[in-house]
């Protein structure tokens, strides 16, 4: 709880916006720089993007100095491991400069309504809904304008998964008996939720700068969405805003992401489940609510107990209980209200009027990226899916058509077929089909597909999917096509229990041990998580067969061998992977690794490191705890190195770079986790006296040189 802070105002002001900047000048720098890259596009690039300016950024085409016929492996990193800190501050190498851009709060649009970093009670829910929200993640830049290939110009979409502690200067208001009596900050937790697109342009000086040329734009908790695919229109959407069951309402936990050759955003709907309340018995809550966690336990918003407070438009605050009303049908309730999250929602930043489309066929579970396979002329593109929850799956859709940059359809994202992951101890894996009909996804068990989609996660049961451990992101690395998936630890591994911690070791999540920072000497499941990746039988996205190894293992440096299976040292030691992502320029193919933990909490603040993959099979077989076998990839060494460090108690999780690859996007979210206005544990950006805010740092070398090399 929160108490009101007295403390002075000491804060620097937040960046003021440069308002309606004529588009004039930001076409010139895009005309200018766009003439000069055009002379440097690769074979390699052309042969993927045949129409590559009129389609996706382009990051293949600008110098790095790197031969791209080195052997995969190669080590490129021209930076030294910064060493581990719990210091209160952002630690990059030598050589590196880092701008803070967009913290919670930054006025994006409308009256551009100013911030007050020293006192919540002074940000209304008004000037938040016109203010980058709360706890950013991941993100994506879009060169502007649409299909250019600018370095110096952008729309960047950004992810607010969700609200924190420091959102209002007093304890959130409840009466005694439990129920909500603000409808102004129950407005202001909507509003900090959901996406950010704001324009960012680079001066002569080098430093960003937010701009907005009528492409800014917030997407909150109440903004009107579009259902699409095979569940829009179904019965499990009808609730009493849409009787048709076309559309819905807002986005909700929005964690990692993806992005379209159309150049559409795609935001993750990840922990929507703990938004909705249903105070129906759990063992009488339909599976589209228990297998979610739905019922009575929820996060404790308690936004619906506003429900007919006056100042309520449309059941924004009801609609968040989903208990069937006595007496009515879905067409007069909520009860189907939660059916509308847990999806991939696309957005289109360059059409600021456009309804971002929910977008079914994709599955619904805690979604936590989307990221594309290769953009190959001619192939099926995938999408690889984590579904982060203790032994949840990892998921792909497969589009029914190639891919035709000169033809493209806009649409590719409802006409496919989902598929999830068995990986089998021998290193090979299947990906099986979650398709109304096939298999044992017959009646009675479902009666079409709009319910197979709706009950992604009971389908997969069915199909005998691979429980994992808390899949995270998913990203494809730009050379060979393999796809990585983060594991991000899980206290259910190996440990005896209900389903979700039933999982017992097997090959593809071989470890569990004793963290050692407890006095029970018992398994703590796998503690520090590890990497996986795989590589598509024939390379081919939308193979049905894959072979697969762990590309890496989190541990502390000092860890037994059959805990420490990557030879991790001081310099980087990690543990927790959450955010992974592969620098797009093939010439380079660094991975970037972001942390999420606190299992290493007492040795260094959350991370960033790099890494130059090999391939999978380069490695071998490994021998984890307790004597399960596993494969592992060669050894990294001093490939994998320490990047950056975050402020205290926050997560690093985000990241993107301008195609150029001289700027590096990378997100601090929430700072400061553990305090709250009255005491404070970070002040991280402003200084002291100010609230601590998630932000986007953008990372620059003082060369002007590539960012990593
Ligand atoms: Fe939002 Fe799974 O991290
Ligand atoms: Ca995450
Ligand atoms: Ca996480």
């Amino acid at each position: 709880m929160t108490l009101p802070i007295t403390k002075k105002h000491t804060a620097i002001e937040p960046e003021q916006p440069v308002r309606n900047r004529p588009l004039n000048d930001v076409l010139e720098v895009y005309i200018s720089r766009r003439n000069v890259l055009l002379g440097g596009l690769g074979t390699a690039a052309a042969a993927f993007f045949p129409s590559a300016l009129l389609l996706a950024r382009d990051d293949s085409n600008s110098g790095g100095g790197v031969d791209p016929e080195a052997p995969l492996g190669t080590s490129i990193l021209g930076f030294e491991s910064v060493p581990t800190t719990l210091a209160d501050q952002v630690t990059v190498p030598e050589g590196y400069s880092v701008q803070v851009l967009i913290p919670w709060g930054t006025p994006i649009t409308g009256s551009f309504p100013a911030f007050d970093d020293t006192n919540a009670a002074n940000n209304t829910s008004a000037k938040q809904a016109q203010q980058s929200g709360q706890q950013h993640d991941g993100m994506y830049f879009f060169p502007f304008p649409v299909g250019s290939n600018s370095s110096d110009n952008g729309l960047l979409c950004v992810n607010h998964e969700n609200i924190t502690n420091y959102l209002h200067t007093n304890p959130q208001a409840f009466d005694a008996s439990g129920n909500r009596t603000s409808a102004e900050e129950v407005r202001k937790e909507l509003a900090a939720h959901g996406i950010s697109v704001v324009q960012l342009t680079r001066d002569g000086s080098g430093q960003w700068q937010v701009v907005d040329t009528g492409f800014n734009r917030r997407i909150t908790l109440d903004t009107p969405m579009t259902l699409s695919g095979p569940a829009a229109g179904s019965g499990f959407m009808v609730t009493a805003f849409s009787n048709d069951g076309r559309a819905t309402r807002g986005t909700v936990n929005n964690c990692a992401h993806g992005f379209t050759p159309w150049n559409t955003y795609l935001t993750c709907e990840e922990n929507f489940a703990g938004y909705f309340l249903d105070s129906t018995e759990s063992d009488r809550l339909p599976r589209n609510k228990s297998r979610y966690g739905i019922g009575p336990a929820f996060f404790g918003y308690e936004w619906h107990t506003l429900a007919g407070e006056p100042s309520e438009t449309n059941n924004q605050f009801r609609r968040f209980d989903t208990t069937p009303a006595v007496g009515a049908t879905a067409f007069d309730d909520f009860r189907n209200e939660a059916n509308g999250y847990g999806w991939v929602v696309e957005i289109d930043p360059f059409d600021p009027s456009s309804t971002p489309i929910k977008r079914t066929a994709l599955g619904r579970f805690a979604h936590e990226g989307c990221w594309p396979s290769r953009f190959i002329a001619g192939q099926q593109l995938a999408f690889y899916m984590g579904d982060d929850s203790s032994g949840e799956y990892v998921y792909k859709f497969v589009t029914a058509d190639a891919f035709d940059p000169a033809n493209l359809d806009r649409d590719m994202l409802d006409n496919g077929t989902l598929y999830v992951a068995r990986y089998n101890d021998d290193g090979t894996g299947e990906w099986l089909p979650l398709v109304f009909g096939r298999g044992p996804l017959v009646a009675p068990a479902f009666r079409s597909q709009a319910g197979v989609l709706v009950n992604t996660r009971s389908a997969a049961d069915l199909l005998g999917a691979t429980p994992m451990d808390r899949p995270e992101w998913t990203a494809v690395n730009p050379a060979n096509g393999e796809f990585y998936l983060t594991l991000t630890n899980n206290s259910g591994r190996g440990i005896a229990g209900d389903r979700q911690a039933n999982q017992p070791l097997d090959a593809a999540n071989p470890r569990m041990y004793d963290s050692g920072r407890d006095d029970d000497p018992d398994s703590d499941g796998n503690v520090n998580g590890h990497i996986i990746r795989g590589r598509e039988d024939g390379d081919n996205p939308a193979a049905t067969t894959f072979t697969w190894d762990i590309f890496l293992f989190g541990a502390r440096a000092d860890a037994p061998g059959v805990v420490n299976l990557s030879g991790l040292t001081e310099d980087n030691q990690f543990s927790s992977p959450d955010g992974l992502w592969f620098d797009p320029r093939e010439d380079r193919g660094i991975i970037w690794i972001q942390t999420d933990d606190s299992a290493i909490s007492d040795i260094t603040n959350n991370q960033l490191l790099a890494a130059v993959p090999g391939r999978v099979g380069d490695g071998g077989p490994a021998t984890a705890t307790s004597g399960q076998q596993t494969f592992i990839g060669a050894p990294l060494g001093t490939d994998l190195r320490r990047f950056l460090v975050g402020p205290a108690e926050c997560e690093i999780t985000g990241i993107d770079q301008t195609p150029d690859g001289r700027t590096l996007f990378v997100n601090v979210q929430h700072p400061g986790e553990d305090g709250d206005a009255a005491n404070p544990t970070s002040t991280f950006p402003g200084g002291v006296g100010t609230l601590p805010r998630s932000a986007t740092l953008a990372i620059t070398k003082d060369d002007g040189g590539v960012i990593g090399t």
